[in-house]
C-alpha cells in the first residue's frame, strides 16, 4: 500500500509576527517547510509528498524544494492553497495520483517531527484504522469559557484533565475516508479527524512526540532552533 504526505503550508503565520508566510521562514537557517518536507520523506513508507503553498508561492515553493537536498526516492509535487486550512488540504488531496491508499495529513509548522511518530501513524492505518491521529496528554488543565471580549470570561466547564489528548500531526488516512469528508463536511474544523468523526468515523490516537510540537508564537522558534542544536549535538 503505497503512502502520500499532504503539508498544508499555505498559513500566513500571523500569530508568528511580521514577516514571510509562516512555512517559509528559518530554522537554523533553513526553511521551516523544508523541514517539515526532510519529515515526512524520511519515512520510507511515504513515496509522495504534496506541499499545499501559499496561493501566489507555488513557484517560489517548487525553487525551494529544488535548492534542497531531498531523498531521491520521493516525488514532490506542488500545488496552490486556499483561504483555510481546511481548503488547502482538499487541493492537496485534489492533486493526489491513484495508487496512494493511505494519507498523511502535516502541518508545515510542525517541522521537527520525529520519524518514528510518522511511522506508527502509518503503521496504525495499515492495521487497519480509518483515522489516526498523533496526540499526548495534558500539562494544563483546561477551561471551557464563554469567550468575551475586553471582559472576564466566565467558565462553562472543566474537563477532565486525564481525559484529554492535545492533538498533533501527521494525521493518518485511509484515502477513501479523507476525500469523502473533505467532500462532505462544510463546517470549519481544526484537524481532518474531525471531519470523520463528524461522520460517525472512528478516529484513533497513538502517541505523539513532545518535538512535533506546532510552531505558533514567536517563544516556539527558540524552542524548535534549541531542539535542532540539541539534535546535532
Ligand atoms: O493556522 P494553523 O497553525 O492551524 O495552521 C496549520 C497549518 O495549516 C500550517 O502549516 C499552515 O501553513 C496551514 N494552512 C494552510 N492554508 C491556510 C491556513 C493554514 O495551508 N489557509
Amino acid at each position: 500500500v503505497r503512502t502520500a504526505a499532504v503539508i498544508p503550508a499555505a498559513g500566513r503565520g500571523v500569530r508568528l509576527g511580521p514577516g514571510a508566510p509562516k512555512a517559509l521562514r528559518a530554522l537554523n537557517g533553513t526553511p521551516m517547510l523544508i523541514h517539515a518536507v526532510r519529515a515526512m520523506a524520511a519515512s520510507r513508507a511515504v513515496s509522495l509528498v504534496v506541499v499545499v503553498a501559499p496561493p501566489d508561492g507555488a513557484p517560489e515553493v517548487r525553487s525551494l524544494l529544488d535548492a534542497h537536498a531531498l531523498p531521491e526516492r520521493t516525488e514532490f509535487v506542488v500545488v496552490p492553497g486556499g483561504e483555510t486550512r481546511q481548503e488547502s488540504v482538499k487541493l492537496g488531496l485534489d492533486a493526489l495520483p491513484d495508487g496512494y491508499d493511505i494519507v498523511l495529513v502535516h502541518d508545515a509548522a510542525r517541522p521537527l517531527v520525529p520519524v518514528d511518530t510518522v511511522d506508527s501513524v502509518v503503521e496504525a492505518v495499515r492495521e487497519g484504522a480509518v483515522a489516526v491521529v498523533p496526540a499526548l496528554p495534558l500539562a494544563d488543565t483546561v477551561k471551557e469559557v464563554e469567550p468575551a471580549e475586553g471582559a472576564p470570561e466566565p467558565v462553562v466547564a472543566t474537563p477532565v484533565r486525564a481525559r484529554l489528548r492535545a492533538v498533533q500531526t501527521p494525521q493518518g488516512f485511509d484515502r477513501k475516508a479523507l476525500v469523502h469528508a473533505h467532500e462532505t463536511v462544510t463546517e470549519d474544523v481544526t484537524d481532518d479527524a474531525s471531519m470523520i468523526e463528524q461522520l460517525g468515523g472512528t478516529v484513533v490516537v497513538v502517541p505523539g512526540h513532545e518535538e512535533a510540537f506546532k510552531v505558533t508564537r514567536p517563544l516556539d522558534l527558540v524552542l524548535a532552533e534549541a531542539v535542532l542544536a540539541r539534535r546535532r549535538a
